[in-house]
């Protein structure tokens, strides 16, 4: 059992959507500190304030993730000014669009890869040591359903986040040989009402998940050591129905029957301010 009591927890992305609610539960369920790494200062503030308003130990850091030179210094900053982080939770994560790959700009394919992929090995890389030097720590990787399963108009998206899987993996295999006391919880969650995805079309087999849901379930999985996250329930069975069925049948069942090769057609995304 991982304990949240009396913690330092880091949650990239922290100030909005589901890094906003698995920091403050967090804060709920005991933590020391909630440390928050945000690109958006606006948002960053108003989190901080609302968050203070209940609990004393908020500490907000102003950081873009995909640039390794603010993620060292903000790390240092972090060590220094609040400590060592015993929860990481990788989590900020963005979509540029709902573009077929041709579409594609190569700026947009870097910062997908960047914020969404080598951002969370950076980080990662910057709180581990410490974690290994005291045998203990957890690390949560946000990745996606979309990291599992590929789907058309969000190619890049999905690259990003099975390199996500694939490496959380890795590395949670490499701590476990190696006896490091350091858990890791790798996260795939189909769309999240959080307006990330606003417009996308859902089937009732793969409902839209709360926000609140979601972050429960996370919460849930740092405490009970949990590998895997995967939600709603039908996530759970994409990799036995993609390994079992031959690749025709798995687009004819996950593409036309349950719509989801096409669910990416109405995106709109977060409104722009
Ligand atoms: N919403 C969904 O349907 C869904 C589904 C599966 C996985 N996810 C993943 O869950 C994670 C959180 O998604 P969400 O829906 O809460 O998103 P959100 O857009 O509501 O919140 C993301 C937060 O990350 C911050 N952020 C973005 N780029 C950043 C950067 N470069 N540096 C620092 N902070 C940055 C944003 O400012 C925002 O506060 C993401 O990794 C996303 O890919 C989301």
């Amino acid at each position: 059992m991982t304990k949240i009591k009396e913690t330092t927890v880091l949650v990239t992305g922290g100030a909005a959507g589901i890094g906003r609610l698995m920091g403050d539960m967090c804060l709920q369920d005991g933590a020391a500190n909630l440390v928050i790494w945000d690109i958006n200062k606006e948002k960053l503030d108003e989190t901080t304030r609302e968050l203070r308003a209940m609990h004393f130990s908020v500490h907000p850091y102003l950081v873009d993730v995909s640039d390794l030179a603010q993620v060292r210094e903000t790390a240092m900053k972090v060590q220094s000014e609040v400590g060592e982080v015993d929860i990481l939770i990788n989590n900020a994560g963005i979509i540029t669009g709902n573009s077929d790959f041709k579409d594609f700009t190569h700026a947009g394919i870097d910062r997908t890869i960047a914020v969404n992929t080598s951002a969370l090995m950076h980080v990662t890389l910057e709180f581990l040591p410490a974690m290994i030097r005291k045998q203990s720590g957890h690390i949560v990787n946000i990745a996606s359903a979309a990291g599992m399963l590929s789907n058309p108009q969000m190619s890049v998206y999905c690259a990003s986040k099975w390199a996500v899987v694939g490496w959380s993996e890795a590395m949670r295999m490499e701590l476990e040989l190696s006896r490091s006391g350091v858990r890791v919880t790798t996260v795939c969650p189909s769309y999240i009402n959080t307006g990330m995805f606003a417009g996308v079309k859902v089937n009732p087999l793969l409902p839209l998940l709360k926000p609140e849901t979601l972050a429960a379930l996370v919460v849930r999985a740092i405490k009970s050591n949990r590998l895997f996250v995967r939600a709603p329930f039908m996530v759970k069975l994409v990799p036995f129905t993609k390994g079992i069925l031959p690749v025709r049948w798995f687009d004819l069942f996950v593409g036309k029957w349950l719509g989801i090769y096409k669910s990416m057609s109405g995106f709109k995304g977060h409104e722009k301010s």
